[in-house]
């Protein structure tokens, strides 16, 4: 008999790698692997990288250089995702360890990929060079999370943002037909699932290879898939942001109220350095159009502070904007040149104590703004679907429709399943959270 065949795999960066995570264990699994919980354990070890910021992807070789050990007790390296790709061979000289470097748009081969390796060959490579019309579809999906079902609708990314890896690491735009996403909802649902995330770097510039629906369409018609209350979407695209999106949120009731619309800067000149193609103005109009829903929609954002060139009064318009918008929720980051990308030749003069001080004021004032919009929700009932509990406390955690985190009690022992809807009562709010009671 052979020997037992397991791996080990740790997941970095986004949404989109987490899924694609669930993806590449059910083909292992499918190839006759077992997850285990540590490298120690494992014969085969992966970590699914990210490379959006100098931080993620450091993070990534220090992780294989505390393990490198192992690898004299006979184990194998494969890195997978974003690094990899945008590394891709460099990987085996920085790392002579590692035996396989695979990106996303290549885990279609990973079964092959898997064979040479048992087989014994090293220095194995998935590489992308931006050419594949496929997408990675598969029935094992080992799905992870226990309530939320997360489906790929579109991979890649053709935008090239000035300041990120992100088309360099995950190929082309390419869609999932629609009837394929739809057939995928069908099926989590049928296995208990109640929420679905709709993913893909930009989720509305989905285009339906056979030309059936469009992204707004789609959406209306997941969240009409039988047993399915909660259909979320990331992330969005000001370029590619229509008006119908916001109809069919009002339409259809299990189309959550909430968007996640990344902003970047408040200034349109540093919008166009970034190549963003769109302007504040443009921007803001797009928001007009969800607040003038029928339905209150949270917003969201991501914001970058530093980049080059970017004044104290660009910084201010974005703090004009941020006062504007009042989002309920603000993901702030320094920017951080990366490699390939067009913003590298720009010169990236803000200090770092300056960056971190735009971030830290930005932060301090978004936090001011949450604690107001969330304190709106005082004495509302609202339905929260269960994730789990924090017993330290003697509270269930969930989250509600608009994607807020809410801790509550339920006068009983026993504590409810995770996916369970419940009406809670807001007691108290926090610039983070909500408090409250299960009615
Ligand atoms: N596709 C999405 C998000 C991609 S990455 C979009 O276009 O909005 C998530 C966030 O990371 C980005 O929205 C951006 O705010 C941030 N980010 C990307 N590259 C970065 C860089 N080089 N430095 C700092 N932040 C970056
Ligand atoms: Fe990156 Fe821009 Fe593509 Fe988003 S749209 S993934 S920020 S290049
Ligand atoms: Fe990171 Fe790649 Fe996602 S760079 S944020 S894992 S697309």
């Amino acid at each position: 008999m052979s020997p037992e065949k397991t791996f080990y795999l740790e997941t970095f960066g986004c949404q989109m790698n987490a899924h694609d995570s669930e993806k590449v264990i059910g083909t292992l699994q499918r190839e006759g692997y077992r997850r285990v919980e540590s490298e120690e354990e494992a014969g085969l070890i992966l970590y699914n990288t990210c490379s959006i910021r100098d931080k993620a992807e450091q993070k990534v070789f220090n992780r294989l250089n505390d393990y490198k050990k192992l690898y004299k007790s006979g184990k194998r390296f494969g890195v997978l995702g974003c690094v990899a790709q945008q590394e891709g061979e460099k990987i085996f000289e920085r790392a002579p360890y590692v035996s396989l470097v695979s990106g996303s748009a290549s885990y279609r081969k990973l079964p092959e990929m898997l064979h040479r390796l048992e087989a014994g060959e090293n220095r194995i490579t998935g590489l992308d060079d931006r050419q594949t019309d496929e997408t990675f579809e598969t029935e094992f999906t080992a799905r992870q999370n226990p309530y939320r079902g997360y489906i790929t609708i579109i991979e890649g990314c053709d935008k090239f943002c000035a300041y990120c890896v992100v088309p360099y690491t995950r190929g082309k735009e390419r869609s999932r037909t629609s009837a394929s996403v739809l057939e995928e909802a069908r099926r989590i649902a049928d296995l208990g699932y109640s929420e679905i995330q709709l993913l893909g770097q930009n989720v509305n510039s989905y285009r339906d290879p056979e030309g059936k629906l469009s992204f707004a369409e789609l959406l209306a018609a997941v969240g009409q898939v039988p047993g399915i209350r909660r259909v979320r979407f990331t992330t969005s695209h000001p370029r590619d942001f229509t008006k119908d999106i916001v109809e069919v949120i009002d339409a259809y009731p299990t189309l959550c109220d909430h968007i996640h619309l990344p902003v970047q800067s408040g200034s349109s000149r540093i919008l166009k350095a970034m190549a963003r193609e769109y302007t504040s103005d443009w921007y803001l109009e797009r928001i007009s159009w969800m607040k003038a829903a029928k339905r209150k929609i949270s917003l969201s954002t991501d914001i970058i502070v530093g980049f080059p060139g970017e004044t104290p009064d660009d910084f201010i318009q974005t703090m004009d904007l941020l006062a504007e918008v009042q989002y309920d929720c603000v993901f702030g980051f320094k920017y951080s040149p990366r490699p390939n990308t067009p913003a590298l030749v720009m010169i990236d003069s803000i200090p770092e104590a300056e960056k971190s001080q735009r971030l830290q004021v930005l932060l301090e004032r978004q936090r001011e703004i949450q604690r107001a919009n969330y304190s709106n929700h005082l004495g509302e009932v609202m339905e929260v679907m269960v994730e789990g509990q924090n017993t330290a406390r003697g509270q269930v955690t969930g989250r509600s429709s608009q994607n807020k985190s809410v801790n509550f009690t339920t006068g009983s022992p026993i504590a409810p399943a995770p996916g369970t809807y419940m009406q809670v009562r807001i007691t108290a709010t926090h610039p983070n959270s909500l408090v409250g009671e299960a009615l």
